[in-house]
């Protein structure tokens, strides 16, 4: 019976990979970045560099589907991911919708038949006017101010996740920066220690919670960090 019942179960499991097999879930984000970045800056906004291989995706993404011609405006984005899925296979010099001097500059696209199915390239054309939209560059350009403006110690504290464990006035895991600045007015060396080398059982608040050692954190960034923490 239980023999019986294994087997069954492992029947059942084997059929859902089979399944699995056949309807394979392509995640076009990650095609995208393995198949187009060696030439492609895939960035929103993108980054431009002068020895640039192939004009940036955002570009791409923006343009491509005003190149189309289609009867019914429904139909505009479908056709420039059928246009985009031809011309990874298939580019022809007269088919490129790159102006002139961008074609001398690159030169005309290899084809990436043998690198990229059929199917991959439908879900990386259909990934990329997902993702290459004015709204999403807008948030992308909101954050990005947001970010610019704050305090450079406060964006030293993000690049180092200081932030997942601890908060300006409000405890979480760690104790808020504040509580930290009223702590240590005067003993700023014990808190660059405790940064390097991590502490624990110093705050009761944390209830047991370790602070993990950043030791590869450089004397400058330490400086940034510190001068702000203090001031808060
Ligand atoms: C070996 C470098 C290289 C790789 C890899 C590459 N491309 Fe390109 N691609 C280019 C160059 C160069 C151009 C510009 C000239 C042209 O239009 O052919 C280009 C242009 C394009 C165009 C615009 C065509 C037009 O008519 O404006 C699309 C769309 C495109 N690439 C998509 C992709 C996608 C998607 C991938 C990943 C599957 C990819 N490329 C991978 C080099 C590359
Ligand atoms: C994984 C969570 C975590 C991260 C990440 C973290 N901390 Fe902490 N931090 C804590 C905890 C928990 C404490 C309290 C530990 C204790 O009780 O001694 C603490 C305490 C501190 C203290 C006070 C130490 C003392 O001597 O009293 C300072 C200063 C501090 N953290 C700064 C930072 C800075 C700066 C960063 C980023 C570089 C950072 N922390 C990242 C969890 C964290």
């Amino acid at each position: 019976m239980l023999i019986k019942t294994i087997l069954i179960l492992t029947l059942i499991l084997f059929s859902a990979c089979e399944d699995k097999k056949q309807t394979p879930q392509l995640d076009g984000k990650k095609l995208l970045e393995q198949k187009c970045a060696s030439c492609h800056n895939l960035e929103m906004p993108p980054v431009i560099s002068d020895d640039e291989l192939a004009p940036p995706m955002m570009a791409i993404g923006f343009h491509m589907p005003d190149f189309m011609e289609p009867k019914d405006e429904s139909q505009r984005v479908p056709m420039a991911i059928e246009f985009i899925v031809d011309f990874i296979r298939n580019p022809l010099l007269e088919n490129s919708k790159c102006d002139k001097e961008s074609i001398q500059r690159y030169g005309l696209m290899p084809s990436q038949k043998d690198k990229v199915t059929k199917d991959e390239a439908k879900a990386i054309a259909q990934y990329m006017f997902r993702h290459y939209t004015q709204e999403n560059l807008s948030k992308v350009q909101k954050a990005q101010a947001k970010f610019d403006a704050l305090p450079a110690g406060q964006k030293t504290a993000l690049k180092h996740k200081c932030m997942g464990c601890h908060k300006i006035d409000k405890k979480i895991v760690g104790p808020s920066f504040k509580d930290i600045a009223k702590k240590y007015t005067t003993n700023k060396d014990e808190m660059i220690n405790s940064i390097k080398n991590g502490s624990k059982a110093k705050w009761e608040s944390s209830k047991g919670a370790v602070m993990p050692p950043f030791k590869q954190i450089s004397d400058e960034d330490l400086e940034v960090l510190i001068k702000w923490i203090t001031k808060l």
